[in-house]
């Protein structure tokens, strides 16, 4: 009798404490990252949560990663100060981010224990979810989880947002996507395939040229690696001018896009990642272009599109049914892929979207 108490209690000391493995940064990091940046700690949290606090605690199936993170973790960025998602990394500290997981213990009314969310969790195995921080649950289970990371998540909205309302496309008009084999490319270029667009995209490999033209039904896509004049290579492929450029890379490509703009041409900057390692590496279009043209650039991020989220999950899961959208999933397995999987962003080793699968379920 004596002794079963105490295996009870045994027990219940496991329950309550779980170890939690989180990644953060060493320093700021400027420049290209490295996986030496990140440090992996170890430490014991509780599943107890305080009555009538509203935290949900969540265990980490699949994080996102993004490129928008690295802005984060340098020692200043302008971006710092534009939105909460853009706020300064503390080395030391978890990085947070988007991901999906499971809830694990809920003081807060409408979450329960086995419950999938999506929301700002973070680069570690279990988050206490505070009140306040963006967390929601997920209806729409059918679909893998991980969809809700990609392509029903915030990359998806990213590319619905820039695409069907800064864009503003009209049928027949001649799109151009850079990082198109990416997270956010390869759905705008999907997009406007269906739309009845012209797509071209670029890439940083000939493999993944190859997928957007064989597999995801580009009209045509390059290798902008190989290209020594960007100018040209443009030409080639617009012969009668880009109408839509929908921007993931900014630098001379943004440069050379311009030059090739049609009159009342528009450009989606979603995102420079071209910039975010070398600030040098951006390069002023030819104004006198934007003004002749009446080009009208606009930068863009995907939260002001949430208002047209259920629009927007109306159309992708749509096309998903009718398997019109093709996926594209790259998932690295186990906290300690983060810092790889995050470094690879910038040397081009992903195809579709990024992210790290924490736990199965
Ligand atoms: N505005 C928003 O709300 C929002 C939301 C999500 C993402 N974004 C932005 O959208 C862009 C794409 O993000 P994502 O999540 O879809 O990432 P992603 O495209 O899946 O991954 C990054 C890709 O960028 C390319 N790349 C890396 N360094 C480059 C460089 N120096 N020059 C040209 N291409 C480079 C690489 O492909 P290659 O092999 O083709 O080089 C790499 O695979 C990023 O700029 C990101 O910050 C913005």
């Amino acid at each position: 009798m004596v002794q079963s108490a105490k295996l009870w209690e045994i027990e219940m000391e496991i329950e309550m404490e779980i170890i939690n493995r989180s990644v953060s940064i060493k320093d700021h990091v400027e420049g290209a990252p490295e996986e030496s940046d990140f440090e992996l700690k170890t430490d014991v949290i509780t599943t107890e949560l305080i009555l009538g606090s509203n935290d949900v605690l969540v265990k980490n199936l699949y994080l996102s990663i993004d490129p928008y993170q690295l802005n984060r973790m340098k020692k200043y960025s302008s971006s710092h100060e534009t939105s909460n998602f853009a706020a300064p990394l503390v080395p030391g500290k978890t990085v947070d981010g988007y991901g999906v997981g499971r809830v694990v213990a809920s003081a807060k009314a409408g979450f329960e224990k086995g419950d999938p969310v999506a929301g700002v969790i973070g680069w570690e195995e279990y988050t206490l979810v505070h009140q306040g921080t963006m967390l929601n649950k997920l209806s729409t289970t059918d679909f893998p989880l991980s969809y809700h990371v990609g392509i029903l998540g915030f990359s998806g909205l990213t590319a619905y947002g820039g695409f069907y309302n800064v864009c503003k496309p009209k049928k027949g008009e001649k799109v151009f996507v850079s990082a198109a084999s990416g997270s956010v490319g390869n759905v705008v270029g999907q997009y406007a395939k269906l739309f009845g667009c012209y797509v071209v995209g670029c890439a940083g490999t000939k493999q993944k040229v190859e997928l957007l033209k064989n597999k995801l039904g580009f009209n045509d896509a390059f290798n902008y690696k190989e290209e020594s004049d960007l100018k040209s290579a443009l030409k080639r492929c617009f012969p009668d001018g880009i109408d839509i450029y929908f921007d993931n890379v900014g630098g001379e490509m943004l440069e050379a896009v311009v030059a090739n703009m049609n009159l009342f041409g528009r450009i989606a900057v979603c995102g420079v990642i071209s910039e975010y390692i070398d600030a040098k590496a951006r390069v002023s279009p030819n104004m006198l272009d934007i003004v002749y043209k009446r080009i009208t650039i606009q930068g863009f991020l995907a939260g002001d599109f949430i208002s047209q989220y259920a629009d927007f999950i109306a159309l992708t899961v749509g096309y998903l049914r009718s398997h019109k959208l093709h996926v594209l999933e790259d998932i690295s397995i186990d906290i300690e892929s983060i810092p790889a999987a995050f470094a690879g962003l910038f040397r081009g080793d992903n195809i579709g979207k990024k992210m790290v699968q924490i736990a199965e379920k």
